[in-house]
């Protein structure tokens, strides 16, 4: 495996108090890095002092959009340990994504010892109260600086960490949602699958116009027939009906969520059953009526849980287990963090150190 170079920032910052961390807005004094070339393959990984980056303004990534990322989370302990979240489950995503992408394969035990050590130099960026983590945003990028519309021959791995308060400024609370009709994130056959930053740019215009109607985020709808459940923001979604869990099967437009895969084996865990199939917007609005809706809650690595309180379908508005945070979300939600945090046993070999 190639060696990691390391030079060090001259200076290091203090990491700031809990209170002003918000998200994703301060970064650690070091970055991951490691060129592509077509012929020498993956180079050069190393370990810099985080600052700006040489970029062409012909960049094939700030034309096309040829670029994958992943969101990991690092946590200190109560036992002031360091625990990252999953971190091979998410390096395999990345892959996956370049793989959707025709970005080239990253060698996932390099990358994975490129995050220790990294984590391990800026270690004390990790902040340690209930709710703050350290967010890792691993990313490729296509670098050519060539214009014409082709896959790249250059790229750029990188690995910038970030001290995080909570995703949400509301906290854990339940959310107001809107079913979206018109905007789609994505479509099968297209680019749904993989973790891309058009995904992203696609729900902008969306969630924008639900904000101004006074709502959380969109739920969106399957592209083609607006029928079938997908996604919630930049969430997985998940939907308690009577005892059973169900969520949206991943079927080619969906992301297949870290956090998503750990409700499914935590709630099977715990006897419930947990069902991943295409479920329409009309038998989630059916079930409201018949009493039998109990639960709806978002899945991601930012927000971990985030509970709905209110769908809102054509003007059709249904108020979820009396807009409060329901058992099962609360309980997934206690014992993820809980896992995450050193507080609970980890079973399921979620956390590595
Ligand atoms: C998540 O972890 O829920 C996300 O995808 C949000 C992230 C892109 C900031």
């Amino acid at each position: 495996m190639a060696d990691i170079k390391v030079t060090l920032a001259a200076e290091r910052n203090t990491p700031p108090s809990e209170d002003v961390l918000g998200f994703g807005k301060i970064f650690t004094d070091h970055m991951f890095v490691m060129d592509y070339i077509t012929g020498q393959g993956w180079h050069n990984p190393r370990i810099v002092p985080y600052g700006e980056v040489p970029l062409y303004p012909s960049a094939m990534v700030l034309h096309y959009g040829q670029a994958i990322f992943e969101g990991i989370k690092a946590f200190r302990t109560i036992d002031n340990r360091v625990a990252i979240y999953r971190p091979v489950d998410h390096l395999n995503r990345l892959n996956r994504s370049a793989e959707i992408l025709c970005i080239p394969k990253l060698d996932v035990e390099l990358l994975h010892k490129g995050l220790n050590q990294l984590i391990d130099i800026d270690r004390q960026w990790v902040p340690a109260p209930l709710g703050t983590s350290l967010y890792i945003r691993p990313f490729v990028i296509a670098a050519d600086p060539y214009i014409g519309v082709k896959v790249a021959d250059h790229y750029t791995y990188f690995v910038i960490l970030s001290p995080v308060g909570a995703y949400y400024a509301s906290g854990f609370k339940p959310v107001k949602i809107k079913v979206e009709q018109y905007y789609a994130r994505t479509v099968k056959g297209g680019l749904g699958e993989a973790k891309t930053p058009g995904n992203y740019a696609a729900s902008l215009k969306a969630s924008e116009e639900a904000k101004k109607e006074g709502f959380t985020q969109v739920l969106w709808l399957d592209a083609v027939e607006k029928k079938y459940v997908e996604e919630v923001g930049t969430m997985n979604i998940f939907f308690k009906i009577d005892d059973e869990l169900i969520t949206p099967e991943l079927n080619g437009s969906i992301l297949a969520g870290i956090t998503r895969r750990s409700v499914i084996e935590a709630a099977r865990d715990w006897g419930m059953k947990v069902t991943e199939r295409r479920i329409a917007i009309e038998e989630i609005y059916a079930a409201h009526s018949q009493g039998r809706l109990r639960e709806v809650f978002g899945s991601g690595t930012a927000a971990v849980i985030s509970p709905v309180g209110e769908l809102s379908w054509q003007g059709k508005k249904i108020i979820i287990n009396n807009n409060q945070t329901g058992e099962t979300s609360q309980k997934l939600f206690d014992y993820i963090t809980g896992i995450q945090q050193g507080r609970v046993d980890d079973k399921f070999g979620w956390i590595h150190e």
